[in-house]
């Protein structure tokens, strides 16, 4: 195998870090940040290694079409754009970047906890519409947050909220008994949900994964808890929440949608509604984080292909 006749494409947004390092490399490199689906699946079967970040689904199709293909490598965390089963079942090798934007994470975590607990979207629209006057809104000293998923992200978010003064408990499909000591304590989901004012969620989801939080838990939890998602959308059922958005008992903020952008109409109407805070999906969107990924990508990248 001549390694430096492998052809990369990269098909989103990466730090330039990783074009200028994989070129130095002598590597054939075509960085096309929009390309679109029709056109990767024209395109893909001219390429041996693919880059992408959530932008771009990496499903059967592509990697059938994709005849070529020899390393997938996801800028990022999450690998649920990516049909694991089929690569593997190609023997084509999924790189990642685990932990390179922990911090970016968790900050944003925050940032959207306290926006929806004070209201500070609804106090800047009004504002910036002539509308200047207060918003009512709750404190986070002395209430619970209830972590789920205790992994780097939820772990850091324990220590954040620990410090703001929260009552931090956690729950995991593994057992975070002794992770989360000094920080707070492990419980069950179903105490989770009862007992907590805030619930975070920080779970790795694979792409067929099925809700974590459903009408079951909306019915458990307390008038007025305030969820924040960072993670994935799927961990929650949207058209679940919905209702009990609508009807006043959750608050939510979230970072990420089912379909991104959203385009289902409950999707919209959650999406729009007076109590849901909104980004778009900007949680390991920093400049660090970017760089960091660029550069753990790239190693893992670099290490993949001298084991081809
Ligand atoms: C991730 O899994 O790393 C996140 O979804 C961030 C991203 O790629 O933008």
């Amino acid at each position: 195998l001549n390694r430096e006749s492998l052809r990369i494409l990269i098909t989103d947004p990466v730090d330039e870090y990783m074009v200028r390092t994989l070129k130095e490399r002598g590597l054939k490199l075509s960085y096309q940040p929009d390309i679109t689906r029709e056109e990767l699946l024209k395109v893909v079967e001219g390429y041996d290694i693919l880059v992408v970040r959530s932008r771009t689904k990496v499903d059967k199709q592509v990697i059938e079409k994709g005849k070529n293909l020899k390393i997938i490598a996801r800028a990022g965390i999450g690998v649920d754009n990516i049909d694991t089963d089929e690569a593997e079942r190609r023997k084509i090798r999924v790189v990642y970047a685990p932990g390179a934007s922990t911090d970016s994470a968790a900050e944003l975590t925050i940032g959207l906890m306290i926006s929806a607990a004070r209201n500070m979207f609804t106090s800047m629209s009004l504002a910036k519409a002539g509308i200047y006057k207060k918003t009512q809104g709750v404190e986070l000293s002395g209430k619970t947050i209830g972590i789920i998923g205790f992994g780097r992200i939820g772990y850091k978010v324990g220590v954040i909220t620990k410090a703001m003064g929260m009552n931090v408990i956690a729950y995991d499909v593994v057992d975070v008994s002794k992770r989360v000591e000094g920080i707070g304590k492990a419980v069950t989901l179903d105490e989770l949900v009862s007992e907590s004012d805030v619930i975070s969620i920080h779970v790795t989801v694979g792409k067929d994964a099925k809700p974590i939080l459903t009408a079951r838990e909306f019915e458990m939890m307390k008038r007025g808890v305030i969820i924040v998602n960072t993670s994935r959308a799927v961990a929650v059922d949207g058209k679940a929440l919905l209702k009990y958005i609508k009807e006043g008992k959750i608050t939510y903020a979230t970072d990420v949608f089912w379909n991104e952008p959203p385009k289902e109409e409950w999707e919209v109407e959650l999406l729009r509604h007076e109590r849901v805070t909104v980004t778009t999906h900007i949680g390991a969107q920093t400049k660090e984080a970017q760089y960091r990924v660029a550069v753990i990508t790239t190693e893992n990248l670099l290490k993949a292909i001298q084991e081809l």
